[in-house]
């Protein structure tokens, strides 16, 4: 049982001597990191071997108008090479990836970093073959199967930049990232088995390719041997191609601030920006706190249950991992099938040995009763993390209690696309863990907090207001792909000379910080970022549609539920069949995580008498937070709020 001191759980001194870094360490690295980022960053940036090692370190500066990150920019590296080649020689027969399909009956895979090798090799001189070259975009719409990770590999290591697209997304959405990034490639299967479920991904490529660009060529990878459309100029089967090329496929020599992936996100205006990582501080950074975060070992067996289409999929099931020599599990299936027993079925069959997974899961596993836990035996676990969205008391408690059995730390990771590795994490030998807090930052990060109408830092140890990043650190995004103006508009324009993260947080008497969720118009739906504006404009596109609001509401499982308010054209009346219809069309638009939760038929909605939307209001609705509307009276129509109020939707 780890011992608590003052609601704190402590690390015990077993955990704490063996690991890589205990209390008194992190306290010393964390010092030496913020006074002297240069030889910090310089020194553990050898932990990532370099073509042409770098002299320059940090050359950063978030200055109004010259907003400029750039890490090691004369060093020249591979990250594929660094995740496969430089351990052939220690750990070839090891195995790299894990694979668990989705059906429980199917034969697990175990990849060696020699067959690693051969098959990214082969994907790369397979892309080759395709006309992709350094520089070249290529869009990845997989499933969870080790073809995704050769693609992700073998794109880096010819110098493409992938752009991941998850495969929940729509082909609408699908086309509209392929158009935005221009790409060559995309490179998909044929379906995608999901909890016994299988979605023909194949034929959603055909559609997003027909809108959007026809010349585009698709590589498909065959999973479920089902029939699809095939056009026959485009189209290249890989198990087909894969046989006319060698195993080998020299690495492309990369300047550490080449692109190396593009990820759409969302945000609180407009589409979904394509934020930029490059090469070489992303992969010290991804590699490290993979690292430190979750104490990793030699030999360990490491699982993240995020999918590749999400940042996490990226750091901690790819890159870092693989970057450290691990053996890193990658799972094809839900953690309800077929039962609500999978995620530690898989725990125990594999002996997994840190575990890291979302809020949402946890609480939707809670649900089910602690029986689908306690059959298997996890005794393995060293590590549990989570990451995604605020953690709730409760579900930690289950988590520590029920999963880890009292004895197994929990690290909480606070982090985002943009930031391309955790910021603030308890490091498990090192950091007392509170329940709900993601308590201190990272070697290198120095978060501040705003007051958000001044902008003034708050120096007082117990602050609350907006959360930002003072300085840079390596995995830091280093533009919007294309849109360098909307990157210095969204994240350095509101508070100047620091990086605005979007969110808010507190910091306790203790200096341990809170995340107290999104502070724009952007929501977290199952540990999904969603941007309000984009579900507001496919709703608007309807033709029965005239206005759509939509906002967060508190739900128990995902975190955040989707509440939509429409006004619908004069003379259309609304049915259970037209809300129905609503649904089907987001989903359709953009995805099925973008479903409307909840939608309110809304005569009028709420504005101020220059015509902006109260989104305040419409938010405590929402909440059922009626006592705290504010003032009203600015409104032009102040009554559409009684109205509002009165058919608010499921009320108890
Ligand atoms: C939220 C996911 C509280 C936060 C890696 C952030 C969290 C957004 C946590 C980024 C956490 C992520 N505690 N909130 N541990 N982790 N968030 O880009 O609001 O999909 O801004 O990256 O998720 O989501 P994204």
């Amino acid at each position: 049982m780890l011992e608590t001191k003052n609601g704190m759980y402590l690390p015990t001194d077993d955990f704490a001597s063996k690991s890589h870094a205990d209390q008194a360490t992190y306290q010393a690295m964390y010092d030496s990191s913020v006074e002297d980022p240069e030889g910090f960053w310089g020194e553990h940036g050898r932990r990532i071997d370099w073509i042409k090692p770098y002299t320059k370190v940090k050359n950063t500066s978030f200055a109004p108008g010259n907003i400029d990150i750039r890490w090691y920019e004369d060093g020249t590296l591979n990250v594929a090479a660094n995740c496969i080649d430089r351990h052939l020689e220690t750990r070839g027969d090891q195995t790299a990836i894990i694979w668990e399909p989705d059906s429980p009956e199917d034969d697990a895979l175990h990849i060696t970093y020699k067959e690693l090798h051969a098959n990214v090799c082969k994907f790369a001189n397979v892309l080759k073959d395709m006309g992709v070259k350094k520089g070249d975009r290529v869009v990845l719409y997989m499933p969870m199967i080790p073809e995704a990770a050769y693609a992700m590999l073998a794109s880096a290591r010819i110098g493409a930049i992938h752009s991941i697209v998850f495969a929940g997304f729509s082909a609408d959405a699908l086309g509209a990232r392929v158009a935005g990034s221009n790409a060559k490639v995309v490179i998909t299967s044929d379906g995608a088995p999901r909890g016994g479920r299988v979605t023909n991904l194949k034929d959603n490529v055909n559609q997003a390719l027909n809108n959007v660009a026809d010349d585009v060529k698709c590589l498909v990878v065959r999973r479920t041997g089902q029939q699809v459309a095939w056009r026959h100029d485009l189209d290249v089967w890989l198990h087909e191609a894969a046989q006319n090329v060698s195993d080998d496929c020299p690495p492309e020599e990369m300047n550490a601030e080449d692109p190396l992936f593009i990820l759409y996100t969302s945000g609180s205006t407009g589409q979904p920006k394509g934020v930029v990582h490059t090469t070489g501080g992303y992969i010290v950074y991804a590699s490290m706190t993979h690292q430190y975060t979750f104490d990793y070992h030699d030999g360990d067996v490491f699982w993240c249950t995020a999918d590749v289409g999400w940042v996490t999929g990226h750091s901690y099931i790819v890159y870092g991992p693989l970057a450290n020599g691990a053996t890193t599990l990658m799972f094809e299936g839900v953690p309800t099938y077929p039962d609500a027993g999978r995620f530690w079925a898989v725990c125990e069959k594999h002996k997994v040995n840190q575990f890291y997974t979302a809020p949402t899961a946890i609480r939707a596993l809670m649900g089910k009763g602690p029986e689908f836990v306690e059959k298997y035996d996890l005794s393995d676990l060293k590590v549990l993390g989570t990451v995604g969205e605020p953690i709730n008391p409760e579900a930690w408690n289950w988590y520590h209690n029920v999963v880890g059995k009292g004895n197994v730390p929990i690290v909480d990771t606070w982090w985002q696309t943009e930031t391309g590795g955790h910021l603030m994490t308890p490091l498990p030998g090192a950091t007392p863990t509170k329940p709900g807090s993601c308590t201190l930052p990272f070697f290198g990060v120095q978060p501040v907090i705003l007051e958000p109408t001044t902008g003034e830092e708050i120096h007082t140890t117990a602050a609350e207001g907006v959360l930002c990043i003072k300085d840079s650190w390596p995995a830091q995004m280093r533009t919007v792909w294309e849109d360098h103006e909307r990157f210095e508009k969204t994240y350095f324009a509101d508070y100047k000379n620091y990086y605005f993260t979007g969110d808010g947080a507190r910091r306790d008497e203790d200096g341990y910080y809170w995340i107290t969720g999104r502070v724009d118009d952007v929501i977290n739906v199952s540990g999904h970022r969603m941007g309000t504006a984009e579900v507001e404009s496919s709703l608007v596109a309807h033709p029965k549609v005239a206005e759509s609001a939509v906002v967060g509401y508190p739900h128990a499982i995902k975190g955040q539920g989707i509440y939509a308010y429409v006004t619908l054209m004069n003379g259309v009346e609304p049915s259970e069949e037209l809300r129905k219809e609503l649904e089907t069309w987001v989903r359709k638009d953009i995805g099925p995580i973008a479903k409307p939760d909840l939608i309110q038929w809304a005569p009028g909605l709420p504005k101020t008498r220059s015509g902006k939307i109260m989104r305040r209001i419409l938010r405590k609705i929402a909440e059922d937070d009626f006592g705290a509307l504010g003032d009203t009276s600015t409104l032009a129509e102040p009554e559409v709020v009684e109205d509002l109020i009165a058919n608010r939707m499921n009320r108890h």
